[in-house]
């Protein structure tokens, strides 16, 4: 069957938003509530978009708890980025995330109180007050711990009354792009009934999430396979410093589901086989609060050197048996049910086993601080790819630089959301004519659909999938070397060419999960190639990127954003041309000076 037989429903907006997570609903009420034609198609009920996962909180200096101050949270956000955060953009986050958390507050949230009715606002790692100087900021806004739950069922709620259209269990295949490279539009799958939709739009904006599944154990949902990312190499565009992984320091052990950072915020502590807090030696200052690449790398390092805990002393302690179990039954209420089922651990009683986890992409599609998705073209770093956008964790702003502050990732998606909204609002004008679409615009997606629909080789996907997880898990994890690093750039490569060989069984359209899980895997394992070699690529160690035979930060060198293209899908190509962005290593205002590197100390 060619791409020509699929039969393509076609529908034509001003704007549509691929994802529906906190960034793709914030970006969807702000289109819609600017009076422009927007539909948001997802691969999962809004309300069961990863956002709901967060747990800790949002970020924000509203000071409730303590002084504070945006110049001091863009002071942290800079230092928590090892100095690759582009300060334009962390001024605009820092500087507007009070006012989203009020938005967020006005739109329904049910924050937890302090006693006098204010947003409750927990201690998270590398939050500080004066500049660094400390002592710890409490401006993590949390709702109890499961702050990412309520957000997304506020911002669905609020979306539905403005008129966007949802298009649910939609799964977006690939973007249409032109000659010109703007991008027109996109075309998706409807799960439900195998139809094939053609979306003709001014504007895209993708909300996909990240990639953290191309990892064997992850707290993020099966469904974060980078469908985003994927689509932006296919259309022969760059990804950025997909070399930074963040692992958070509690993953469960053995079952990856997270245990919030709020955790240690409320007195939580980390002890290794000899019972000792191990992390007054790493960050005397911050201690179990230090940032999170610094307490997973302290972690590995216990376990490393023979005081890990348990039968195989590979993980570690963390304790909340000390605190009052009526401040863990309100503040802290989902992590005791998550340690009771998949710990079968009372942490009223007793520590929970946990260990550093795989849990956000730092790097992702290139934006600048409006949403818009750059490119390096012709010399210029940052030249604007018309009619496409990206937001939340599938774009690399870059605030969060080579390592992200917990409850920044929150703030992002609502702060840039808006931003995305405000920048379309402003430079489309409703009822804008839309120009033909390019001939053959479905001939990549369908083409694609139909090739991996028909796949009959030997290789189920789920193996596949399997060793590209084990792969990426041993050989790009929290401490990294050139060796590790090589062996595993010849073992990702090998399994990506497997994909040549996949086989699937179902060749129906309606309700394929066996398809869809394929297409996600095609776009899990380019992005899995492209973070295994711009990490082999980058010599030297900054943030979450840990190469040991570069261990010192080189910013003479290194200070600078990687961009790298692949060129391939299904197993075929995959040929990487890698380059760099500059830092913008200038703020947005007046109001603050750029904040010069140091050394990064805790
Ligand atoms: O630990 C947490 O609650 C996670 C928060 C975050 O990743 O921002």
């Amino acid at each position: 069957m060619s791409a020509a037989a699929y039969k393509i429903i076609d529908h034509t907006y001003d704007a549509v938003v691929v994802g529906a997570g906190g960034s793709g609903l914030r970006a969807t009420m702000g289109i819609a509530e600017a009076g422009l034609k927007t539909a948001c198609i997802t691969k999962v009920f809004p309300t069961r978009s990863h956002t709901v996962a967060a747990q800790g909180g949002i970020a924000a200096s509203l000071g409730n708890m303590g002084p504070d101050h945006w110049t001091w949270h863009m002071f942290d956000t800079v230092k928590g980025s090892d100095w690759l955060g582009d300060q334009d953009a962390i001024e605009y986050l820092c500087r507007e995330a009070p006012a989203a958390v009020y938005e967020l507050e006005h739109a329904g949230v049910p924050f937890s109180r302090t006693q006098e009715g204010k947003i409750y606002q927990r201690p998270f790692g590398g939050m500080m007050q004066n500049m660094g100087e400390g002592p710890p900021a409490q401006r993590t806004c949390a709702a109890a711990d499961r702050t990412g739950h309520a957000m997304l069922h506020a911002l669905y709620q609020q979306s539905l009354k403005y008129d966007a259209d949802f298009f649910i269990e939609y799964f977006a295949l690939d973007l249409i792009m032109d000659e010109q490279g703007q991008c027109r539009g996109v075309i998706a799958l409807c799960m439900e009934d195998g139809s094939i939709h053609r979306f003709r739009a001014h504007n895209v904006v993708l909300a996909t999430g990240g990639y953290g599944r191309c990892y064997f154990s992850a707290t993020s949902a099966h469904t974060c396979t980078g469908d985003g990312g994927g689509m932006v190499l296919r259309a022969g565009l760059q990804l950025q410093d997909m070399e930074f992984v963040q692992f958070h320091p509690t993953g469960i052990y053995g079952a990856g589901v997270l245990i919030t950072e709020g955790a240690r915020g409320e007195g939580g502590y980390l002890t290794n086989s000899e019972g000792e807090r191990f992390m007054e030696r790493y960050a005397p200052s911050a201690k179990d609060l230090a940032s999170r690449d610094v307490v997973s790398r302290s972690m590995a390092m216990e376990i490393r050197e023979g005081r890990g805990v348990g039968k195989e002393g590979d993980h570690i302690y963390l304790h909340l048996d000390h605190i009052d179990p009526k401040v863990l039954a309100e503040r802290l209420p989902g992590i005791t049910e998550t340690g009771k089922i998949f710990a079968g651990v009372d942490l009223t009683r007793q520590p929970l086993p946990v260990t550093p986890t795989v849990h956000y992409n730092m790097g992702g599609i290139p934006t600048n601080y409006h949403g818009e998705v750059v490119r390096l073209k012709d010399g210029n770093p940052d030249s604007v790819v018309p009619g496409l956008f990206a937001v939340g964790e599938a774009a690399c702003v870059s605030v969060h630089g080579a390592n992200r502050l917990g409850s920044n990732s929150l703030i992002d998606l609502v702060v840039f959301g808006r931003a995305t909204g405000l920048r379309i609002k402003d430079t489309l004008k409703p009822g804008t004519g839309h120009a033909p679409l390019p001939k053959g615009s479905e001939e990549l997606a369908l083409g694609r659909l139909d090739h991996f629909r028909h796949a009959a080789g030997e290789a189920p996907t789920a193996v596949i999938r399997s060793e590209m997880q084990k792969t990426m898990q041993r050989h790009c994890a929290v401490f990294r070397t050139d060796e590790l690093l090589t062996e595993g750039k010849q073992m990702i490569r090998g399994t990506y060419a497997k994909l040549a060989d996949v086989g699937i069984k179902d060749r129906s359209l309606v309700w394929n999960t066996d398809l869809v899980e394929t297409l996600e895997l095609d776009n899990l394992l380019g992005q899995a190639v492209v973070t295994m070699e711009s990490a082999l690529n980058r010599k030297e160690s900054r943030g979450a990127h840990v190469n040991e035979d570069f261990p010192d930060r080189d910013d003479a060198n290194w200070m600078k954003h990687t961009v790298a293209t692949f060129d391939g899908w299904g197993g075929k190509g995959g040929e990487i041309a890698i380059d760099y962005r500059p830092v913008h290593d200038y703020t947005l205002t007046d109001d603050i000076e750029y904040i010069k590197p140091k050394k990064r100390v805790y």
